[in-house]
């Protein structure tokens, strides 16, 4: 089964508003020529979602998401944004980012019910999972990714599984300049595709993309693209590095020929 990769840049809150402009003009001339079959997302902060889908209009190459989004459709919220507000700027948006669970205590059942509010407004999610380096320590990342894929997969339809996106994420490899080794990052996916096939079928769970994230860069990239069942990058420090985002869809690209 054919999976399209992806390759997402989450830019955190790092960028100025012209740096973000720029960094998108500067991502689509480098693509300029670059033969691209994969989906490439870019999701800047909430207050350049406007001018940064103005940037990449003209290219059919870019793609807007989203870092985040509240679980109520409308309400009174402060400071918060809702999905009605997303939908006419973006097709993807993330959830359950390890820093945004860190800040206001999201739990699974929060992630899961953002990803449902998004799938039905036509919005992909791409929903972060990951062990943190204690629950590593201790020998329990098998039954953390257990838990979080068992709470979004209990809820989730076969649907609903073609068009998410599963980020894995090992909380200790975000910006940490440490990623796992690439077959032990395979191996975590497998764990993800078997939870899913066990629930709803092989021919289900192999449509199931699922990136890593943690750490990749231009230089590491290659070798976890090398394994098998590895559908693309969430890339946040290096895709602030138009060259270094432009390498690593690149060489995604290449991994899929
Ligand atoms: P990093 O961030 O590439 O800087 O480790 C990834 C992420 O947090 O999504």
């Amino acid at each position: 089964m054919e999976r399209r990769p992806v390759v997402i840049a989450n830019w955190k809150m790092e960028l100025s508003h012209k740096a973000s402009t720029e960094a998108a003009n500067a991502i689509k001339k480098l693509l300029k020529d670059v033969k691209v079959d994969i989906d490439i997302v870019i999701c800047p902060s909430y207050t350049v979602l406007e001018d940064v889908k103005q940037v990449i209009a003209q290219s059919e190459k870019l793609q807007l998401g989203a870092q985040n989004v509240h679980w109520e459709e409308n309400g009174p919220y402060t400071g918060e944004v809702s999905v009605t507000q997303l939908t006419p700027l973006v097709k993807w948006c993330i959830v359950g980012h390890s820093e945004q669970r860190a800040l206001t205590g999201e739990t699974d059942e929060i992630v899961q019910h953002k990803a449902d509010l998004l799938l039905q407004h036509g919005i992909a999610p791409i929903i972060c999972i990951g062990e943190t380096l204690e629950e590593r320590q201790a020998d329990q990342t098998v039954e953390k990714l257990t838990r979080q894929m068992s709470v979004l997969l209990g809820k989730a339809t076969r649907v609903a599984l073609t068009k998410m996106v599963i980020a894995y994420e090992p909380i200790w490899a975000i910006g940490a300049a440490q990623t796992p080794e690439p077959d032990d990052i395979a191996g975590s996916m497998l764990l993800l595709r078997k939870l899913t096939a066990e629930r709803f079928g092989n021919e289900v769970a192999q449509r199931l993309r699922i990136v890593y994230g943690g750490s990749v860069t231009p230089k590491n990239i290659g070798s976890i693209m090398a394994e098998p069942g590895i559908d693309g990058a969430l890339v946040g420090g290096a895709s602030l590095h138009p060259m270094d985002f432009v390498e690593i869809i690149k060489a995604v690209q290449a991994a899929q020929q």
